[in-house]
């Protein structure tokens, strides 16, 4: 019998990597190449570079993962890929490479959403600590530079969870099929999406308010170590400002647990007009240019307590919705457990907000750990384990779907 040693690649936007899991709950290793410094100058990810930095770097990355791992490209049990959602030039990169990998080993081929991998990067290191017995329903709020997204999450029989996905929840006669009783519990995994961002993602907001002030890319790092120093109370950002928008909406497709965050952003650029900041921040992004890799501490004293403030308010703003929307939404659908996975996960501020409220609300509450957050493909290779066990192998003649949904 296979342990189920999986070698998972991940391509969907800016970070070539690849990883070894053993059984869905072994890390044996996880290499992430960033592609930060190219897109650092443009402020945000530029497709047709991304591509290019895969093809550079799928190579080395994967034989650096089987390396680490101990394992050879013989001794894995199967290859797991991103194939979507993400940039399509991108995720085609990884999808080449695992094709002809799997091709010319004679392995199994596992696709894998890849926000379905965020959620499992929480179940990975939870499993991996041991002992771990959670509570259905999950919900999983998904959040990062591409996805704000909260999905219910069922663990169903893996005969189940094909026609689920096949069927989009209906039995071959069209009836709703009956919610898993626990005794079905077994392999595969169901997913309710139950809100979603009407635009921007919050990660996004995150780099385009880091932009619009002159900081450096990716915004979440840099404005969630900077909010520490700033009065999250100095501007009122109105509810309206993260409000989804319905108008115009078809009533069945509104729902009242979606987010929206380009008002914030539009909020941001208002008041750096009317309090008259543009010169600070030119001569703050001048200074930046000259940094290679800035840090906080760096970038600390290019600030003055009005950007500050205006940081921390963001922040507060952004963090407030995501945590209190997701707990409404856990109240309305009974869920047992919050899972919080995805780039926007590592933010420190909202760790402690989802952790104090979780407290009050007597839910527990999971993130994985903060170099699990953002991409990485031992989330893919761990998502990827119920499908071997099932034995849910792709054929070679899928390709990459950019907005592939759950
Ligand atoms: O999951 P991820 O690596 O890639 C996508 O699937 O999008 O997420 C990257 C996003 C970026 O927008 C980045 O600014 C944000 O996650 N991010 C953070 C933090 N670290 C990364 N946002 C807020 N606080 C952080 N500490
Ligand atoms: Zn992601």
């Amino acid at each position: 019998m296979h342990d189920g040693c999986i070698l998972g690649i991940e391509t969907s936007c800016d970070e070539t990597a690849a990883a070894v899991v053993r059984s869905g709950e072994r890390l044996l290793s996880n290499v992430v190449s960033s592609q930060i410094a190219t897109h650092q100058p443009y402020g945000g990810v530029v497709p047709e570079l991304a591509s290019r930095e895969h093809l550079r770097a799928i190579v080395p990355v994967v034989r650096q993962a089987l390396a680490e791992a101990g394992q050879s490209y013989q001794s894995i049990d199967a290859i797991a890929v991103t194939r979507g959602p993400g940039l399509a030039g991108a995720l085609l990169v990884g999808i080449s490479y695992a094709k002809a990998l799997a091709y010319a080993l004679g392995k199994p081929l596992i696709t894998v959403n890849h926000l379905e991998g965020h959620i499992h990067s929480v179940l990975l290191e939870e499993k991996q600590k041991g002992d771990f017995e959670i509570e259905f329903p999950v919900l999983a709020l998904v959040v990062s530079g591409g996805h704000t997204h909260l999905f219910l999450a069922e663990r169903v029989s893996a005969e189940r969870a094909r026609q689920w996905r096949a069927n989009e929840g209906r039995g071959r006669s069209g009836e709703a099929l009956r919610s898993p009783r626990r005794e079905d519990a077994d392999h595969g995994w169901k997913y309710e999406n139950i809100g979603r961002t009407r635009d921007d993602a919050a990660g996004e907001a995150y780099d385009k308010v880091a932009k619009l002030l002159g900081l450096s890319y990716p915004g979440g790092p840099i404005i969630d170590a900077l909010a520490k120093h700033g009065d999250p109370q100095s501007v009122k950002f109105g509810l309206s400002q993260i409000k989804h928008p319905n108008r115009g909406t078809p009533r069945d497709k509104q729902t009242e647990f979606d987010f929206s965050f380009s008002g914030i952003k539009t909020a941001v650029l208002r008041y750096v007009q009317t309090e008259k900041m543009s010169s600070s921040i030119e001569s703050r992004r001048r200074a930046m240019g000259k940094l290679s890799r800035p840090k906080a501490a760096d970038v600390l004293p290019l600030c003055d307590q009005k950007t500050l403030g205006l940081i921390a308010s963001f922040q507060r703003a952004v963090v407030d919705d995501l945590v209190e929307k997701t707990l409404r939404a856990a109240r309305a659908r009974e869920a047992r457990t919050l899972f919080v996975t995805g780039g926007v996960a590592a933010n420190s501020e909202l760790r402690e907000k989802f952790e104090m409220r979780g407290a009050q609300e007597g839910l527990p509450v999971y993130f994985p750990s903060r170099q699990l957050s953002t991409d990485n493909a031992a989330m893919i290779a761990a998502a990827a384990y119920p499908k071997f066990l099932a034995q849910d192998f792709a054929g070679a003649d899928f390709s990459a779907e950019a907005s592939w949904a759950l």
